[in-house]
């Protein structure tokens, strides 16, 4: 069953990877067309990639669907393909080549999930992961090289939402990237090209939400790093379009230390 579902998530993907690639959606991207289930503006790259991976998996399963701007659509089958049809937008509308689809499968919340998923939309690189088989980016086993925690390279989320323990942790690593997606950056502490990526925000309010982070979790729990919440504990989240959490993503536990 899992081997089915992530077959049709790659097949999803290809959709709306084509979808999104037509002159017409380049011009209208960013408009804004409404308001998602979650209480953010919905772009029309938004509403145009959900829509496309939607209509894929109405025809294709009969599994219910969390998604970002329509929220819960209930499905006859049980579990749910929880689904960021476009997580990076911003770097979409800038042109920036880094904003993914994240698919996931699971038959009740984070800690249970099967089947992970991850596309860069622009450029085609994929991560996938089934429970209990390992990660693989573009079928390579993950971590692709190992972790070098002595020249700690960090991905942490910055800018005026960020929590202030965020800009004191970046003075403390030999390298920070900020790049805008927690689907791809998770992933990319998986295959050890970031030691942490850290997010947190005051009162976790623009924290992360389970469908930014289902599918890269497994991926990198997968690969044998973990995922915690802002105490440090394996994260667990709802199916639930309003819960937001801070996230701590490791792929070698030594790098804790720095935060504790
Ligand atoms: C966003 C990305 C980004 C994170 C934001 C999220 P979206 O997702 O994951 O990395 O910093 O908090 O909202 O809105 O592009 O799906
Ligand atoms: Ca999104």
């Amino acid at each position: 069953m899992e081997k089915k579902i992530l077959a049709h998530f790659k097949s999803c993907a290809e959709k709306v990877e084509d979808a999104l690639r037509s002159e017409e959606v380049a011009k209208v991207k960013g408009d804004e067309v409404g308001m998602g289930a979650d209480g953010t503006p919905t772009k029309y790259i938004d509403q145009k990639a959900e829509k496309t991976a939607i209509d894929h998996f109405k025809k294709e399963t009969d599994l219910s669907i969390l998604s970002e701007e329509k929220g819960i659509i209930e499905q006859e089958d049980e579990g749910f393909i929880i689904m960021d049809p476009v997580d990076g937008t911003s770097n979409s509308l800038l042109n920036i080549p880094f904003y993914c689809i994240s698919l996931a499968f699971t038959p009740s919340d984070l800690s249970e999930v099967k089947v992970g998923y991850v596309k860069n939309l622009h450029t085609g690189t994929e991560y996938h992961a089934l429970e209990g088989k390992g990660s693989y980016k573009d079928g390579h086993p993950l971590p692709l090289k190992p972790d070098d925690v002595d020249r700690p390279n960090y991905s942490i989320y910055l800018g005026e939402r960020a929590h202030p323990e965020s800009f004191e942790l970046a003075s403390k690593a030999r390298r920070v990237r900020a790049l805008g997606s927690a689907a791809l950056e998770i992933c990319m502490v998986a295959e050890g090209a970031f030691d942490l990526y850290f997010h947190r925000t005051p009162g976790e309010k623009r924290s992360l939400r389970l469908i930014d982070i289902a599918a890269a979790t497994l991926i990198l729990r997968e690969a044998g790093g973990e995922v915690y919440d802002k105490d440090l504990k394996r994260l667990n989240m709802d199916i639930d379009t309003s819960q937001r959490k801070d996230v701590i993503a490791i792929y070698d536990d030594r790098v804790k230390e720095v935060l504790q």
